[in-house]
């Protein structure tokens, strides 16, 4: 394939884990179903960006080892891994017998940092693509 699918695939965990910390924060306020709709979306986002990893790591074993391009593309890789990490546990907390009950304040926190270090991650995965060619220019 000529161009990467990983741009394709990440719009999922973005778009769902982005309103699923939304929805967190609104459960605080509204309770009820809220809650169990950003759980339904964080299970989505968590699911969809194991397979935005996969195409992101068949990216990386293109760029040069020795490329600029190279040490960003590691930092974006640890943030959004750990962004996943954040996001699972946060999923993991609000679990009772395969049931998805209301968020508790610490999987809302969890959901927060999840954001925060998605946004930084999401950062420099523009960066990649904008600033280095990574995906679009032929070295
Ligand atoms: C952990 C393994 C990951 C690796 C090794 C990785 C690697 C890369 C690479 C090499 C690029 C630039 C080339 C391209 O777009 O294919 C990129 C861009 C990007 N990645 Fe990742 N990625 C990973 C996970 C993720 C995840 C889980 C997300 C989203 C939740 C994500 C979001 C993005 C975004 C938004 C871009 C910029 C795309 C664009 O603007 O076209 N990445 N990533």
């Amino acid at each position: 394939m000529r161009h990467p699918i990983h741009p394709m695939l990440v719009h999922f965990p973005v778009a769902t884990w982005f309103i699923s910390t939304l929805g967190d924060i609104a459960s605080l306020f509204t309770g009820g179903q809220v809650g169990w709709v950003a759980g339904v979306l964080l299970a989505i986002g968590t699911v969809t960006a194991l397979l935005a990893m996969v195409a992101g790591l068949m990216e990386l074993g293109k760029i040069d080892q020795q490329s600029p391009a190279m040490k960003i593309a590691n930092q974006h890789m640890m943030l959004m891994m750990t962004s996943w990490s954040f996001y699972a546990i946060s999923l993991f907390l609000r679990l009772e017998e395969n049931h998805l009950i209301q968020p508790g304040a610490i999987a809302i926190a969890l959901s927060v940092a999840g954001l925060i270090t998605l946004c930084i991650g999401g950062w420099m995965g523009g960066k990649l693509v904008y600033e280095y060619g990574v995906g679009i220019r032929s070295n």
